[in-house]
């Protein structure tokens, strides 16, 4: 964790696969600092940039240096590092960073070519999602808190099918051979940066249901790293100690296969972390206040924050079960986190105008 100097910009890195949720965590993540992001106004259509009155968020896809043509040419996927400009993704990040405005090209998704540059103005708060926000060392610096989406096998296979069969037309066979060919690499570059993130949802089938692997019921994972700068791991009933809870009774309503918490410290990739984990979904949202209510350390302004916000947003995927649940949390610990560095920064600006 870097501090940050007077109106400086708080920079969040979001690492996942392509279709692994990434939109829906930023308008999770938005609304929590009140407001919905938007495409810019009156620029490029197909810019993948949103922005809000704290937030700009942009997409990594817009460092690629080799446009669609260019990979097939050389044989080299998006996820491969030798598609994508590093050097201009740190210079950029950080020079918004030091409050610089910044031109930054446009990957088209549509055509697949890289479009004329726009320009990104320093925010509030910087989101870089993508394949490789914490890939490179220098650019992994910059980053004042970083998540990880990392969305099992099974559940990837099931997410896509849902889209790209139901929704564009593409055949299981083909789905399954696109996943496949971005396998190599997506082991190679893209899962090993999870061991960088502050914090890091897996999203895995349920183990309430036996051979349960159509995505539908989930078990969600929230493995939160210890000694973080601004960051305290989010706990069940008594920090730092081991519980399995099913909360299904009088106070919860539950039809099978229920739901079932799990809260314990873990290593994960050498560091010490606390695990909160959630098998299972919720069958009325509203009674989620009752979870929310034996949690601590989840960062909110008011009793019932969490379940507000999952209630606002209940048309969005996951928003029955841990990933849901998990990402609004982690939107709640991001603005905590914001806050803390932007007090620490006015303390310590007027410090130095009082000496
Ligand atoms: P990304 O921005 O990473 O490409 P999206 O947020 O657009 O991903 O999600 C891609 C698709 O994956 C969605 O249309 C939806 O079908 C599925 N999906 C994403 N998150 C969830 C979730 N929590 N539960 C179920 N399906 C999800
Ligand atoms: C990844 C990248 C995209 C890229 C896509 C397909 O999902 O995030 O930027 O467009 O792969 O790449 P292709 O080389 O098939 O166009």
């Amino acid at each position: 964790v870097c501090s940050v100097g007077p109106e400086k910009t708080v920079v969040i890195g979001l690492a996942a696969d392509s279709g692994c949720g990434k939109s829906t965590f930023m308008r999770r993540l938005t609304s929590v600092f009140g407001g919905a992001a938007e495409p810019p106004k009156g620029g490029n259509p197909d810019s993948n940039t949103l922005i809000s009155d704290t937030t700009t968020v942009i997409c990594l896809d817009d460092y690629h240096s080799l446009d669609r043509y260019g990979r097939k040419d050389k044989g080299v996927t998006a996820l491969d590092p030798r598609a994508n400009n590093f050097d201009l993704m740190y210079e950029q990040v950080k020079a918004l960073k030091e409050g610089k405005s910044v031109m930054k090209p446009i990957y088209n998704h549509v055509t697949g070519i890289l479009d004329p540059a726009e320009q990104i103005n320093p925010p509030k708060i910087l989101v870089i999602e993508g394949l490789h926000p914490m890939f490179d060392a220098r650019v992994r610096e910059l980053l004042d808190f970083s998540i990880y989406l990392d969305i099992s096998n099974e559940v990837k296979f099931a997410w896509k099918i849902q889209r790209d069969m139901a929704e564009r037309g593409h055949s299981l066979e083909s789905i399954k051979a696109s996943i496949q060919a971005r396998k190599p690499d997506f082991d190679a570059f893209i899962d090993p940066q999870k061991q960088y993130a502050d914090v890091v949802i897996q999203v895995l089938p349920t183990e309430l249901i036996p051979e349960e692997n159509e995505g539908k019921v989930l078990r969600v994972r929230m493995v939160m790293k210890e000694g973080v700068n601004f960051f305290n791991p989010v706990y069940l009933f008594d920090e730092g100690s081991t519980i399995s809870w099913i909360p299904c009774g009088r106070k919860l309503t539950c039809s099978y296969p229920g739901i079932k918490f799990f809260y314990g410290p873990d290593i994960y990739y050498d560091n010490e972390v606390s695990v909160l984990e959630m098998d299972g979904q919720f069958d009325r949202l509203e009674e989620l206040i009752y979870v929310e209510s034996h949690l601590s350390n989840i960062s909110t302004k008011f009793y019932g924050e969490v379940t507000q916000q999952m209630l606002k947003h209940a048309d969005f995927p996951g928003s029955n079960n841990g990933t849901g649940l998990f990402q609004t949390i982690v939107g709640l610990k991001i603005r905590d986190v914001y806050e803390q560095l932007i007090s620490q920064t006015t303390g310590a600006s007027l410090e130095a105008a009082k000496a």
